[in-house]
């Protein structure tokens, strides 16, 4: 089933509960929170503080995408403030499967991410313990960039193993996500759907939501998946 997940990212922040609220009423279905660390990646959002004060504006799950280095330092902290999902970079991650099972171990649903130029197969041994793979559709630090096409033969990549192999992880897009690109996207096998720009750009959050989720769910009807 496609979902829609709106990337707070281009969000007003100092109107979140507004905006993440609105998002919701347009079909909203999981709050995708982007933290970077001016490290890993050449910008700076949030941290666990701001992922607290969410979890009292929304009963949405809270999608975490940690773009920081050392992630296993955080992951406790984000437990606690109430994150639900949450995904670390293949590329910040040497110890990747200590990593799944610390976020496992403090009760939240594990993702991996990987990098446009980071091949997909990487993944291969670890999928079974994980809720969701993201592929970035885009190069990790900023909204409204440009969504780059080859990135979905890792979608198709991973749609296939998961047929294949009767595994159950779900698989999220994120970056360039918007009405010229979602169809392209869920037909490839993506499910999860993050969103900024397309929905938070403008100020009408609802509305674009909906129309987003809807142009999703179309393909999805007249595609593979
Ligand atoms: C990019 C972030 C995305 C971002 C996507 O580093 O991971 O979640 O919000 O933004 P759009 O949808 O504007 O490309
Ligand atoms: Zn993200």
């Amino acid at each position: 089933m496609v979902e829609l997940l709106p990337s707070i990212l281009s969000a007003d922040f100092a109107n979140l509960e507004r905006d993440v609220q609105a998002a919701e009423r347009g079909g909203g279905t999981v709050i995708h929170v982007d933290v970077m660390d001016g490290h890993f990646v050449p910008n700076i959002t949030l941290g666990p503080p701001v992922v607290k004060s969410l979890r009292k504006a929304t009963r949405l799950p809270l999608d975490c995408h940690l773009m920081i280095e050392n992630p296993n330092d955080f992951i406790p902290a984000f437990a606690e403030a109430g994150a639900n999902w949450v995904s670390v970079h293949y590329e910040a991650c040497p110890h990747l499967h200590r990593t799944l099972e610390m976020i496992v171990g403090h009760g939240m649903k594990p993702g991996v991410v990987v990098n446009p130029a980071t091949r997909i197969d990487v993944v291969e041994e670890i999928l079974p313990m994980l809720h969701h793979v993201l592929v970035m559709t885009v190069n990790p630090g900023f909204g409204g960039q440009q969504f780059l096409q080859f990135t979905l033969d890792k979608v198709r990549w991973l749609a296939k193993i998961r047929a294949e192999r009767k595994l159950t992880f779900r698989i999220e897009v994120d970056g360039g996500i918007a009405h010229d690109t979602v169809a392209e996207a869920v037909q490839a096998g993506a499910e999860l759907l993050v969103a900024g720009n397309a929905v938070f750009g403008d100020g009408h959050a609802e509305q674009n939501a909906a129309s987003l989720l809807l142009a999703a769910r179309l393909a999805a009807k007249s595609g593979q998946v």
